[in-house]
């Protein structure tokens, strides 16, 4: 089950992995949920035949009552594992105790520096001559979970021209693969938890 706000290539990569690698990918994607109806990862999943649903918070009378239906709403899927890929919103109480220790991120900077939802613009603006992707585990905190996999991609002198944009693009392409890499691995080989250490594998 994917989790989106936004244009969606995250999901779509994660989307060719199932339809190019068939079986042996190990994962399929159940359902995309979204936090906003304009989010061009629901075009994408209804692309693919694959169910989607909206939840958004100002349809509800506060932040609990909308972490309530988005929990009641994913788990009519039954995932065996949430990715959020682009979903701009931090989820509550309830989702995590439902679906802790299976929630995976990403997000584009190199945790744990540059956690939130600017972590692109961030890292510019440190001076960051080094910044990357992170896929993680989701806990309780923003963009703290467990790490399972970080790639590094160079800042160059041209990406402050226009504020990230580029940088941006150039994350997100070897974010894609990282992420396709991480799910499949996690859905092929399962994985525990100990502390801040992920490891793949059954024991
Ligand atoms: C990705 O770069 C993801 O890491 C980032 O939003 C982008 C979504 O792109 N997420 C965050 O910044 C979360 N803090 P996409 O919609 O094309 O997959």
């Amino acid at each position: 089950m994917v989790l989106v706000s936004g244009s969606g290539s995250n999901l779509q990569a994660l989307l060719d992995a199932v339809a190019e690698q068939g079986e042996s990918y190990g994962a399929r994607v159940v359902a995309v949920g979204a936090d906003r109806t304009s989010a061009g990862g629901l075009e994408r999943a209804e692309r693919a035949g694959v169910p989607t649903f909206v939840c958004r918070v100002r349809d509800h009378a506060h932040r609990a009552a909308w972490d309530r239906a988005l929990t009641e709403a994913t788990a009519a899927y039954a995932p065996d594992l949430v990715i959020s890929a682009g979903f701009m919103k931090i989820v509550g109480e309830e989702f995590l105790a439902r679906f802790g220790g299976r929630i995976v991120n990403t997000h584009p900077a190199l945790l744990p520096s540059f956690p939130g939802a600017h972590g692109v613009r961030d890292a510019l603006a440190y001076g960051a001559k080094v910044t990357g992707c992170t896929v993680h585990f989701v806990d309780d905190g923003v963009d703290t979970g467990p790490v399972i996999a970080q790639r590094a991609v160079e800042v160059l002198e041209e990406d402050y021209a226009d504020e990230g944009a580029a940088l941006h693009e150039r994350i997100k392409e070897v974010e894609r693969g990282l992420l396709v890499d991480v799910v499949g691995l996690l859905a092929r080989y399962g994985y525990s938890i100990e502390g801040r250490k992920v490891r793949l594998g059954h024991e």
